[in-house]
């Protein structure tokens, strides 16, 4: 564990945990480019046996993050973490499998007692709302009674609905915002006329940090609804033929498919099977209204700060390509 740092802004102190992870990268590097002192736990060290997140991590470094080592489920290292380094704000991120970890960290938050804000992870859809079938549901579970245990232990809190991630949303890809969308067919879910909140992950670290010292989101569910990316699957399918400049088939995935592939028990990918029946089979973004007093709105807090739209993002994907062979309109 490295000491205090001398010459560090007292103010803000930002401990982001699962930096290397694919929603925790985009945190931290709006966290850096903000210019708050921003700490990341890392388990083994920046020299992780895996290439990428050891690279995503020294590109942090090199950013100006500190880097502590660490696992959010040991109490003492978290303590000791907390108070040392004086940490304000605490993010995780940690991926589907580490939620219940978690328990620990809420733990020696509430025994240091000066935290401000934390952001348990979530980052998809609420949670209390949403009953996907399994095994999504499972991992509901666990990030519910996450909440319920930061509820009581007097933390204060932010919870982040930010719905999709921006990209084509296959079923069984936990990060389709890494893949290109289809170049040969689209799959449809059902009549592809549901309707989802696509959000860049540039724009989910944006906003996830805005809220953290605003005090209209202390102890609310944050969603994020941009009008402007509210679009079905046939929708989006239509954007990227504009894009790419010619027709694909689209082949039929029918609620008894994405049923069956949620059934196979094959994780991660049965669990984005699960969630992507209740998206654009149940409509879990879209059927219900933010009328409970511990809802907020992304786009009412802040109307001045523009989302990257679907549009733009599918231009991006669409300059990637190169030499892309021509497909014979249906
Ligand atoms: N809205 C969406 O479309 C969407 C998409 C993807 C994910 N999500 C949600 O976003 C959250 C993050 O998921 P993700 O896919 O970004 O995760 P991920 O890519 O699997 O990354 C998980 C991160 O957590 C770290 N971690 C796990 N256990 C830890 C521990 N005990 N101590 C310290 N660090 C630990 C990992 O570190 P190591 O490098 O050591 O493994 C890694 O940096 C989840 O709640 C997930 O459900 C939402």
């Amino acid at each position: 564990m490295e000491s205090a740092i001398s010459g560090v802004e007292e103010s803000g102190r930002t401990l982001i945990i699962g930096s290397s992870g694919f929603i925790g990268q985009f945190v931290a590097e709006v966290s850096l480019a903000s210019g708050r002192p921003t700490y990341l736990l890392v388990r083994g060290g920046r020299m992780s046996s895996c290439k990428a997140k050891a690279n995503a991590i020294m590109s942090l470094q090199e950013k100006g993050a500190i880097i502590l080592q660490g696992s959010l489920n040991d109490k003492a290292t978290m303590e000791k973490t907390l108070k040392e380094h004086k940490i304000e704000i605490v993010i995780s991120a940690v991926g589907g499998g580490s939620i219940l970890e978690q328990f620990v960290l809420v733990e020696a938050m509430k025994s240091v007692g000066t935290i401000k804000r934390f952001v348990p992870s979530e980052f998809g859809h609420d949670i209390d709302r949403a009953n996907p079938v399994e095994p999504g549901l499972a991992m509901y579970k666990e990030k519910r009674e996450v909440r319920r245990l930061v509820e009581g232990s007097g933390v204060p809190y932010t919870y982040i609905c930010c719905n999709s991630i921006m990209a084509w949303p296959y079923h069984d890809n936990t990060h389709p915002a890494d893949v290109l969308p289809p170049l040969d067919r689209f799959h449809i879910y059902g009549d592809g006329t549901v309707k989802a909140y696509f959000v860049a992950g540039s724009d989910i670290g944006k906003f996830t940090m805005k809220c953290l010292d605003d005090d209209r989101t202390l102890n609310k569910t944050v969603h994020f609804r941009p009008s402007t990316n509210l679009l079905s699957i046939n929708e989006l399918a239509s954007l990227w033929e504009e894009k790419i400049g010619f027709k694909l088939p689209r082949v039929t995935v029918t609620e008894d498919d994405l049923l069956s592939a949620a059934q196979d028990m094959v994780i991660p990918q049965s669990i984005v099977a699960a969630l992507t029946h209740d998206i654009f089979i149940k409509g879990c973004q879209v059927n219900y209204s933010l009328d409970e007093p511990s809802d907020v709105e992304v786009t009412s807090l802040y109307p001045d700060m523009p989302f990257k739209t679907v549009d733009e993002c599918f231009g991006d994907f669409a300059k990637k390509i190169a030499d892309v062979p021509k497909v014979v309109e249906d």
